[in-house]
């Protein structure tokens, strides 16, 4: 109910009565007046007038599954959204409703995570309403071999949300990462769950600094915020839709191919690591070379010094 009077209030030009909703919803005008004053407490303005009705005035930018479910253009990456005050890690909560028999789609949201966990083994700072951390369930057809070509997926998804929601560059390191002028905006988790030749499901976990005002020294040097480049306040939940909705779309185009064939040019055009020279290590060996691109595998095409082609399959990135 909660959901649908956010809706209607959304939807009116202006006032809109009690009766109507009331009308509209087929429930009392006492209840609809109850969840009101619910919402007034989570910091809707809302005007009452009498005879007239309510009239929206502002809505809060908190991350509530009927908040990020209005206007949401997708049909699986959101289809339902459970939403938390805090949370140890979305990751973790994840998984945990995945093995219990969460649907393909759902996406679990946290407004602050005491545990946010980043790769390997490294922890996320993540801290109360100011960014966004979340993890989407999928049960994807394909391979298991395939599916750590979602972190490239969902990686583009959010590169491009940025850019349209905050007109700031943004770029992607590969493989997680999204960076602004060269420090790291967003990171991006992906576990999967499967046997051999089946996956059970994959949980894919995005970090995005937005509001954030300040960095602990140690982070001050390689993560930013979009605040911080972009000299202003961003809204989490217009970049929570824009980032699923455009993560649906790359989605649907990874499972018509089981790869990234359909997506790969947009993705080498978003890549900042397209043409320099990196360092790739966490393998066996280190590599140093110029990098010519991702292939629609999702692997980096790295020139090495002897000007041989290497195949990077994993690895950290530097520049
Ligand atoms: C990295 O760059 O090391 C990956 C960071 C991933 C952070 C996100 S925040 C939402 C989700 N929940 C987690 O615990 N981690 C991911």
């Amino acid at each position: 109910m909660k959901e649908k009077i956010i809706q209607l209030l959304n939807e009116a030009d202006d006032y809109i009565s009690g009766e109507e909703i009331s009308k509209q919803l087929g429930v009392s005008r006492t209840a609809i007046w109850k969840v009101i004053n619910r919402l007034k407490e989570e910091g809707y303005e809302i005007e009452s007038v009498t005879r007239k009705g309510y009239r929206l005035l502002s809505s809060p930018d908190i991350l509530n599954s009927e908040e990020l479910h209005y206007n949401l253009n997708t049909e699986i990456i959101g289809n339902k959204i459970i939403n938390f005050d805090k949370l140890d890690s979305t990751n973790q909560q994840a998984k945990k409703l995945a093995l219990e028999g969460a649907s393909n789609g759902t996406v679990v949201i946290a407004e602050e995570q005491t545990a946010g966990k980043g790769r390997r083994g490294k922890m996320w700072v993540s801290p109360p309403g100011t960014g966004i951390w979340m993890s989407a369930i999928l049960r994807p057809s394909v391979m298991p071999e395939n599916a750590s070509m979602l972190t490239l997926v969902a990686g583009l998804a959010v590169c491009k949300a940025v850019r349209e929601i905050t007109n700031l560059e943004a770029s992607i390191k590969w493989p997680n990462d999204i960076v602004v002028n060269g420090k790291k905006i967003c990171g991006l988790l992906t576990e999967m769950n499967s046997e051999i030749d089946f996956i059970n499901f994959v949980v894919v976990g995005i970090g995005i600094n937005v509001n954030i005002e300040k960095f602990p020294p140690e982070l001050d040097n390689i993560a930013t915020s979009l605040m911080i480049e972009g000299n202003q306040s961003y809204q989490r939940k217009k970049l929570v839709k824009r980032t699923l909705e455009i993560f649906e779309d790359y989605y649907k185009k990874y499972l018509a191919t089981e790869d990234l064939t359909k997506i790969i040019e947009e993705y080498n055009e978003h890549c900042i690591n397209i043409g320099r020279k990196v360092r790739v290590t966490g393998r066996k060996q280190d590599i140093t070379g110029n990098v010519k691109c991702v292939t629609n595998k999702g692997e980096l095409i790295v020139t090495d010094q002897q000007g041989e082609d290497i195949v990077v399959t994993s690895g950290e990135v530097s520049v």
